[in-house]
């Protein structure tokens, strides 16, 4: 598959469905490399504005059957968003050399999805990261919360859809997150082990980076809001909002991080004869020590990847196509030098229980050739029904994105503009892109 060169026009299947992958499928449609782009069987309604659905779910339940789909729409290039196919090998599966795949295989997506294994490699390769220790059994859990009087943090190894991590403020919650993983099992297989960390304070940032096996590309910075409430309180979401770049780290921080933490991890992967290719995420958490890795994800961040395509400036589809084929070194893109924020609105009750099938009103549709504009509306669990009705479908339903002159003047605009998305029960943050203002720099 290396070198492959990319074909003046090809088809390409995107897998996922929310809010990532419809600022994915934007910036794709404006390739000229781009033929026919297919979309997840259950896109979203902003998803099927630039592309066509799959006819059939995409499970890995369905090989054989999906293989010849794969030759028959003549599929030459395929992009995953989530975690969960990467988890399960889907390109292990599907890819062939003349059918690349942007994604890392099964092992190398391990990072993620057994978050014990990436803290021994994280130990193993000297990886800046909270002191913690592996259970594998609920005695040994419980035994180890009660001895520690330090705070700390419960996390289940699997995949949980970011709902498996517990930051404890003391024993009687850190026990209690032990037995909901090991005892009444919440969490199902993701949480037969759990990881016990120490809980370290400070501001997080996302750090991405395409990875082509060798070649490490670090992306600029981003901010996410991981808390439902203003001033982060609140239970942990999948992200409320985000802004890129964060000026609290420099190109000089930048590069210590490209250091100490990916070159690292991908070295530490490659001894074990595991190549990483597609993109490596780190979340970093900027302690008075120096910043430390508090996981790593195998895929683009949301709503992170909102606020980068936001600033991308290239071919995507190129620099994907490059990436998954070991030429990385070759691709050739920049960000626009404005910042830009993304105020995610939200079903009432989110990150709980929700209602789905409000209509939505106020969306702006994103077309394609929406390329120098200043704001758009990503969506994320939306639905279109008949007579071109979009109602909510999930927790977080749009990310209202806008570039603006400083990290203020583009929070002002987006939340502004998500103001102008209505449906029955819809709240965001107000202060997202705002805490940069009351934090220094830290110096590393
Ligand atoms: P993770 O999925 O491991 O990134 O954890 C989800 C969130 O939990 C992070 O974004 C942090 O806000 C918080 N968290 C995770 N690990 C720690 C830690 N060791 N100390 C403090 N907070 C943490
Ligand atoms: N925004 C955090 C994530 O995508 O996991």
């Amino acid at each position: 598959m290396s070198s492959l060169p990319l074909p003046e026009k090809v088809n390409v299947l995107l897998i996922g469905a929310g809010g990532r992958e419809h600022a994915i499928a934007w910036r794709l449609s404006q390739s000229t490399h781009l033929k026919k782009l297919w979309v997840d069987p259950n896109a979203n309604a902003g998803l099927l504005a630039l592309g066509t659905a799959c006819p059939e779910e995409f499970s890995l339940k369905r090989k054989y059957y999906l293989e010849r789909w794969l030759v028959q729409e003549n599929i030459g290039f395929i992009i995953i968003g989530p975690e969960g196919p990467l988890a399960d090998g889907m390109v292990d599966a599907l890819a062939t050399p003349e059918r690349p795949i942007f994604g890392p295989t099964k092992a190398a997506a391990r990072l993620e999805w057994d978050k014990a294994y990436a803290k021994t490699i994280m130990r193993q390769t000297s990886i800046p990261t909270p002191e913690g220790r592996v259970c594998t059994t609920l005695g040994a859990a419980l035994a180890y919360v009660t001895e520690r009087d330090e705070p700390c943090v419960v996390k289940a190894t699997g995949l949980c859809a970011g709902k498996g991590v517990t930051v404890c403020k003391d024993k009687h919650e850190a026990i209690a997150a032990v037995r909901k993983c090991m005892e009444s099992k919440e969490f199902g297989d993701a949480g037969t082990s759990v990881v016990i960390e120490e809980r370290l304070e400070g501001q997080e940032v996302s750090v991405l980076a395409l990875v082509d096996g060798r070649t490490i590309t670090v992306l600029d910075t981003c901010q996410d809001h991981k808390q439902v409430g203003e001033g982060d309180t609140g239970p942990n979401t999948g992200g409320m909002g985000a802004f890129c770049p964060t000026p609290l780290l420099s190109d000089a921080d930048l590069q210590s991080v490209a250091r100490d933490v990916f070159v690292p991890a991908v070295d530490g992967l490659r001894r074990q004869g595991i190549e990483f290719r597609g993109v490596l995420f780190a979340g970093l958490m900027l302690t008075h020590a120096g910043p430390k890795v508090l996981e790593f994800n195998c895929r683009f961040g949301d709503p992170e990847t909102q606020v980068l395509m936001a600033r991308f400036q290239g071919d995507l589809l190129k620099t994907l196509w490059l990436t998954a084929t070991g030429r990385l070194a070759d691709a050739e893109f920049s960000f626009d030098p404005r910042t830009a924020c993304c105020v995610v609105v939200c079903s009432e009750g989110y990150p709980g229980e929700i209602e789905k099938g409000h209509l939505i009103t106020g969306l702006v549709p994103i077309d394609k050739s929406n390329n120098s504009g200043d704001r758009w509306m990503f969506q994320g669990s939306t639905k279109l029904e008949k007579l071109k009705k979009i109602v909510t479908n999930g927790g977080r339903v749009v990310g209202a994105t806008c570039l603006g002159s400083s990290v203020q003047e583009a929070s002002k605009s987006a939340t502004e503009f998500a103001k102008t998305v209505g449906f029955s029960g819809a709240f965001h943050r107000s202060d997202i892109g705002q805490r940069t203002i009351i934090c220094p720099k830290l110096t590393i």
